[in-house]
């Protein structure tokens, strides 16, 4: 697994998906460029959010507000006073953790090694295998499913409590190291803020300190009476945004999984109070069915609920994905109450309820939000998608199985040889076909190289304009995952195109 998330991050940069920030500089830790495929794989993702939550819900609206806000925004939200981590130092390395992290790595270690006895007893037992039972009656795997879940527990319950001695204590009770150097010699678990400030103004006197935004939700928040009444819009509705947020992570691994600038996908659903729990239910339903309509396999999703919650929910679950590095977080599902809107009511003394007209009252909604990383679903899908192939003539091939909805470059073409006029007409096809799809001409090697380098783009289709076609009018189209080749007319490529690319 460790061989494969080299494999991502070394693909990432090699065919033109994620850079390093600043790379000539040394780069800047946890913080990452997308380059020409990146940016559109990444835009692809937000699109297929967007339409998912936006264009298919006529209660749904979006929202684009901006990254700096009202400094009051963080001190109502709970940001400047709850938003930390609890931090551990190194004492002989000098080097910082998320205590929690080290904890969290260590339960899944845990996790893993029950999956590998469960992987183990597949085989041995073939068909006959029953993994729920096994689950419950193998002494090992349930020996070490019980150790997570206390660790898990302990550390949730000592966090929550803000009883941090007690996370130091469990970190040297299970005599987990610092994972680069090996030593135990930690320092006490303090809490860190994680927001980032900057000042706005010319003068040293008259600057105001602000923060970049750590979430997009607040900037949904303190709009919610204004596309309310200019939209019309009635309880239960929602308020999607994109964009960008900041955080300064202690842990600046795992390449675009924690990042220290990064993009949330984040919606925010006004309900009637009381009605949380069943909108609560149905976000959960409705955002794990749009990940699985994505194809990357049920068995890497799970849901897990927190037992510590943040400072604004009465539940939270997240949606977790089964990353190169074990299954993390990838969206959170929160009940946040009303607690946004009453702490802002009460920081702007401005009215922030709305009047519901059938029932002819006044009440704070209460907001159920989905909100996932963009960053950790490229991730999720990247990762996911890149395979090491090995043919049926022994050779291998790296193909990345991208979702076709979301592959950068839909179609490349392919003029045969360098001559004849084949190019031209393959650049009369690419002239017809770019007004609906991302598509790019390749002449440069030997088709079959050809063909390698468009699966390891991730490339869903290649046409090949060949002798024939100067005949006939008809070429080759190549699909990815398969490799069969089917001879059709030009005609006909944008229809077989967009069957499988249109969101
Ligand atoms: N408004 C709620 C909120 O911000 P969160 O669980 O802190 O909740 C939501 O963040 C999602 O944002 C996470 O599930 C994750 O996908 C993404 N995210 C959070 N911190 C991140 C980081 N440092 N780098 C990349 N993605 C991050």
């Amino acid at each position: 697994q460790e061989d494969l998330f080299k494999n991502v991050v070394s693909h990432a940069k090699e065919y033109g998906y994620i850079f390093p920030s600043s790379e000539i500089y040394d780069g800047l830790s946890a913080v990452y460029d997308y380059a020409q495929n990146g940016v559109e794989l990444k835009k692809n993702i937000r699109e297929y959010w967007w339409k998912s939550m936006v264009q298919m819900h006529e209660n749904i609206v979006g929202l684009d507000s901006s990254i700096l806000m009202h400094p009051t925004t963080w001190k109502a939200s709970g940001h400047v006073d709850a938003f930390n981590d609890p931090l551990i130092d190194n004492k002989d390395s000098k080097r910082r953790y998320r205590a929690d992290v080290l904890i969290e790595d260590y339960a899944e270690k845990l996790n893993q090694k029950a999956q590998k006895e469960i992987e183990k007893a597949k085989v041995r037992f073939g068909e006959a295998f029953d993994e729920q039972e096994f689950i419950k009656t193998n002494a090992r795997v349930v020996e070490y499913k019980a150790k997570q879940r206390e660790i898990l527990e302990r550390m949730a319950k000592s966090l929550g409590d803000e009883n941090l001695a007690d996370v130091k204590a469990l970190i040297e009770e299970l005599e987990i190291a610092d994972p680069e150097t090996g030593s135990r010699n930690w320092t006490d678990v303090k809490q860190f803020n994680l927001m980032f400030g900057t000042k706005l103004g010319a003068s040293a006197e008259s600057a105001m300190d602000l923060y970049l935004r750590p979430e997009t939700a607040q900037g949904i928040f303190v709009n919610f009476l204004n596309v309310q009444k200019s939209g019309r819009m009635k309880i239960p509705f929602g308020i999607a945004q994109t964009g960008k947020a900041f955080r300064n992570e202690i842990v600046a691994r795992q390449f675009i999984f924690r990042m220290r600038e990064f993009e949330q996908m984040e919606m925010q659903f006004f309900v009637k109070p009381g009605e949380e729990m069943k909108w609560y239910e149905y976000w959960k339903t409705t955002r794990l069915n749009w990940h699985l309509s994505l194809g990357l396999g049920k068995e890497n999703y799970r849901f897990h609920d927190h037992e510590k919650l943040a400072h604004y929910a009465n539940a939270a679950a997240d949606i977790e994905f089964n990353f190169p590095f074990g299954f993390k977080e990838l969206e959170g599902i929160h009940s946040r109450t009303d607690f946004d809107l009453k702490a802002h009511e009460q920081f702007s003394n401005k009215k922030m309820q709305y009047f519901d007209t059938e029932e002819n009252k006044n009440y704070t909604p209460y907001v159920v939000e989905t909100s996932v990383g963009l960053d950790r679903m490229f991730l999720a899908v990247f990762s996911n998608s890149l395979k090491e192939e090995t043919l049926e003539d022994g050779s291998t091939r790296t193909v990345l199985q991208l979702p076709s909805v979301l592959a950068p470059t839909k179609a490349a073409v392919l003029p045969l040889v360098k001559k004849d006029g084949l190019p031209d007409v393959a650049r009369e096809i690419i002239e017809e076909l770019k007004w609906d799809f991302n598509v790019a001409y390749d002449e440069k090697d030997a088709v079959g190289r050809r063909y390698r380098r468009q699966d390891a783009l991730g490339t869903p289709f290649c046409i090949t304009v060949d002798h024939q076609t100067l005949e006939d009018k008809t070429v080759t189209i190549r699909h990815r995952d398969s490799m069969k080749q089917d001879r059709v007319a030009i005609s006909e490529l944008r229809a077989i195109i967009n069957s499988e690319v249109s969101m």
